[in-house]
């Protein structure tokens, strides 16, 4: 009989010599796992962190250098006040209570996006802990809030234009490293894999740029039923398909 996947234990399956430098995840589906339980959205979201929690460990635990959570899109903004609202809080919240989980695993919290949209008190929570985390040296988990990847695409011509207007840069300089270096993940490698859980197949302006030669992997699980076993198995998965950047499966292997 064929196992399922909660019967397979993947960490046993991976070569940690071969591992995704950048993993980033869509965490989607909070509010209809919600509907499953007859609950409101928010529940949703609060079993999330749970997910969260597993996504971050287990990463660190492998050794995997870099997460990306997809926390908060530009257009969530326009949820219902109430959802917004306690969005944020819970965002307070678990970062305020994780950072000695953090501090435990060696995490480093990172944010991009435009921070400063964010409640006053969640931006000084988040200042406060990657303050407290800046010296860890294991996984960085960025967190992307009220993030649009086209904004930020947007924003990083803008700063190119006008460093071409003050005859910084010249027209000719500007190159695709030139504009991975202008963007908010500048410092982070791109992705080579991204999740999107509960089954849809959209990348909803995440990272576009960034995930230029990503594998995708799309999960039917809604986010709060995500487990480090889920994440075990797309690593897995990804190790064992043939990544060719345009080239011939011949000139790969050879
Ligand atoms: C998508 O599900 C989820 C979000 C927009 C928010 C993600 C937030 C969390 C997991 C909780 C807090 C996060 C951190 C990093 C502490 P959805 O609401 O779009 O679900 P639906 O598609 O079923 O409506």
């Amino acid at each position: 009989m064929e196992q399922t996947i909660e019967q397979i234990s993947y960490k046993e399956l991976l070569a940690l010599d071969h591992l995704p430098q950048h993993i980033a995840i869509i965490m989607d589906g909070n509010g209809r796992w919600a509907k499953t339980q007859g609950k409101h959205r928010i529940f949703g979201h609060k079993n999330g962190v749970k997910a969260v929690r597993e996504a971050s460990e287990g990463c660190a635990e492998i050794g995997v250098k870099h997460l990306t959570l997809y926390a908060f899109s530009t257009e969530n903004w326009n949820r219902p006040q109430m959802e917004v609202s306690a969005l944020m809080e819970l965002l307070i919240m678990t970062i305020g209570k994780e950072v000695k989980t953090l501090q435990k695993n060696n995490i480093k919290l990172n944010a991009i996006g435009h921070i400063s949209l964010l409640p006053d008190s969640c931006q000084k929570a988040l200042k406060k802990a990657i303050n407290e985390t800046s010296n860890n040296t294991g996984l960085t988990l960025t967190l992307a809030l009220s993030y649009s990847s086209r904004v930020e695409i947007t924003d990083m011509v803008r700063t190119i234009a006008q460093k071409v207007k003050n005859g910084q840069l010249e027209p000719s300089e500007i190159t695709p490293d030139i504009i991975g270096n202008h963007l908010y993940t500048h410092n982070i490698p791109d992705p080579e894999l991204l999740i999107r859980t509960s089954g849809e197949m959209r990348i909803s302006n995440f990272l576009l740029w960034q995930i230029a030669y990503a594998e995708l992997c799309f999960i039917e699980k809604y986010w709060p039923d995500f487990t480090k076993n889920d994440l075990f198995k797309a690593i897995y998965d990804f190790q064992n398909t043939e990544r060719r950047f345009g080239m011939t499966s011949e000139q790969i292997t050879n």
